[in-house]
């Protein structure tokens, strides 16, 4: 059988709902991010669970060599649009071993901690590892749970295109589980999306299991510095 995020990532109404992702936010975190790492103009930059590749469009509008993959076909289907010599774009699932190896891998915007167990969060993490060069750089940004969890809305209703999404969050069995309900031409739909509430603490520690340095902490797309009660992200710049 198939695991949820195998068919929710590439359904129509997955990206209806998120339609009106911030682009303005995700370009501002990645001029931040380049300021940051500073990398080299030919250094190769790949953008791992890219999504519609809103962070990889704008690496390369800032002139850098970028590459972008993702599990969902609808979503790299539209990413190719923006492709040109320096920017591709292609379907990889991100437990497979990277296709070769790169100066820095970006996951980015909670793309990580779908899966049911631990071995497979962490052998996503050795991929990593081995897909980077000597010396690469991985970027990790995730949601700080510790926040998610004292601010969780339980219940939300929001309008896409006419569709009445009813959401419902909840804490179950050491996930983050958001259920999505609505009606669609006389149809009830119902989905589900699951991420592992990885704390700090545990994300640390698989870091480091699978042999990286954390070389600095964020807690927001400023760069702020991470502070576990107030920020909404956990940021980790992590060195092979
Ligand atoms: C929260 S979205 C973020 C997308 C993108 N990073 C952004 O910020 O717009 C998570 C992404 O992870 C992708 N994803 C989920 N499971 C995956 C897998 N096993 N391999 C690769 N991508 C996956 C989804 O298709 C989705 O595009």
């Amino acid at each position: 059988m198939s695991k949820w995020f195998e068919t929710w990532f590439d359904s129509e109404y997955y990206h209806l709902l998120y339609k009106d992702r911030d682009y303005t936010e995700a370009e501002a975190f990645v001029e931040k991010l380049v300021t940051y790492l500073n990398p080299g103009k030919d250094a190769l930059i790949y953008d791992l669970a890219c999504g519609k590749g809103r962070h990889s469009i704008h690496l390369n509008k800032l002139g850098l060599n970028v590459e972008g993959s993702d599990y969902s076909t609808n979503s790299i289907n539209y990413a190719k649009k923006s492709e040109n010599s320096r920017l591709h774009f292609y379907e990889q699932d991100m437990r497979d071993a990277m296709p070769k190896q790169y100066n820095y891998i970006l996951n980015l915007f909670t793309s990580f901690g779908y899966f049911d167990s631990d071995e497979e969060n962490l052998n996503t993490l050795k991929h990593i590892y081995n897909g980077l060069k000597d010396d690469g750089t991985f970027v990790f940004d995730f949601m700080n749970v510790d926040f998610v969890l004292k601010h969780l809305v339980p219940r939300e209703i929001t309008m896409k295109n006419g569709i009445e999404f009813h959401i419902k969050r909840e804490l179950n069995n050491g996930k983050i589980v958001k259920h999505i309900a609505f009606e669609d031409e006389d149809k009830w739909h119902y989905h589900k999306e699951k991420v592992t509430a990885l704390g700090y603490d545990k994300i640390v520690e698989m870091m480091k299991k699978c042999g990286f340095k954390v070389m600095d902490t964020f807690g927001s797309y400023h760069l702020e510095p991470f502070d576990l009660q107030n920020s909404k992200r956990l940021i980790l710049i992590l060195r092979k």
